[in-house]
């Protein structure tokens, strides 16, 4: 059985304002008002134009993960509930099953994608597990897909960019099959993968979903190229807000401390 989880730092901060944190992922999962449903008649090219403009202004920062971050991606499975664990990994991982499987990633076969928020706390992750054999024995291999969204940050789309980028990838690296295991009571994951087209087999409680990609193109590299330098420049904006909010937050305090002594000294 599993043990019971070890609450982390970032998972017990009880101040995170995630609606301030996730604005930039898009809109809010419940929005107070839907927005009107597009005409029925609507040209093909005009809604087209429509979705491209809508992907563009909720486009998510993907950014390729390594070695370096292994910490950041312990500390995100480790503040998965005991039930996420179980939709995760099919089982109720303990922490230090986790701390294995995270320690056991291999980064240079593999790839490992995250969603950072503001405050540079991995919010979302998923891990493309290359190299596995077809079945069939045909000695092709094809491409594992896992992934987590932290629960605060679920119903605004992230897995599913992280399957569509992950997706991508695979095409990208000449692999045409992409694999996900999930229990079939997991209908969000479900959801994603029948949505991008995969077929579901279901045997029992779990499912297995298979999703073939076309041959890559010049403009799916484009496309992988172009999300890697966005997700790399958005990290390290990010990075430096972060380092210019900190030392902000140093200079208030050191003045707060003298405004307090210069008051003591007056009195
Ligand atoms: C599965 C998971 C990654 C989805 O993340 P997410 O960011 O919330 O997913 P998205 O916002 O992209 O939405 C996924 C789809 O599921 C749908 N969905 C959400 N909850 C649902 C539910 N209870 N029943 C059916 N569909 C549901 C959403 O409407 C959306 O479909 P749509 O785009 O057609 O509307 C997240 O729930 C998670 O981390 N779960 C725990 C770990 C896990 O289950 N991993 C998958 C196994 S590898």
């Amino acid at each position: 059985m599993p043990r019971k989880p070890r609450a982390t730092a970032k998972s017990a901060e009880p101040t995170t304002d995630w609606g301030q944190e996730l604005a930039a992922f898009g809109p809010d999962p419940q929005p107070p008002e839907p927005p009107a449903p597009p005409a029925s008649d609507e040209p093909g090219r005009l809604a087209a134009a429509r979705a491209a403009l809508e992907r563009l202004a909720t486009w998510v920062p993907i950014r390729s993960l390594a070695r370096r971050h292994r910490r950041r991606i312990v500390d995100h499975l480790l503040s998965l509930t005991p039930q996420d664990r179980y939709l995760r990994f099919g089982y109720g991982a303990s922490d230090e099953q986790i701390r294995h499987y995270a320690q056991g990633i291999d980064f240079n076969r593999d790839e490992v994608l995250g969603i950072f928020n503001r405050r540079l706390q991995l919010v979302a992750l998923a891990h493309l597990a290359y190299g596995q054999p077809l079945p069939g024995g045909s000695g092709r291999t094809m491409a594992e897909f896992g992934v987590s969204v932290l629960a605060q940050a679920r119903g605004r789309g992230l897995g599913r960019r992280l399957f569509d980028t992950a997706a991508l990838h695979a095409r990208n690296r000449g692999i045409d099959t992409m694999f996900i295991h999930a229990l079939s009571e997991n209908r969000p994951m479900l959801r994603i993968a029948t949505a991008a087209g995969a077929t579901v087999e279901r045997d029992g409680s779990e499912s297995e979903a298979w999703l073939r990609l076309p041959p890559d193109t010049v403009g799916s590299q484009v496309e992988q190229a172009l999300d890697r330098h966005l997700g790399e420049l958005d990290f390290q904006f990010k990075r430096q807000a972060r380092a210019l909010s900190d030392f902000v937050d140093s200079v208030a305090e050191v003045k707060s401390h003298f405004d307090t002594s210069g008051r003591a000294a007056k009195e």
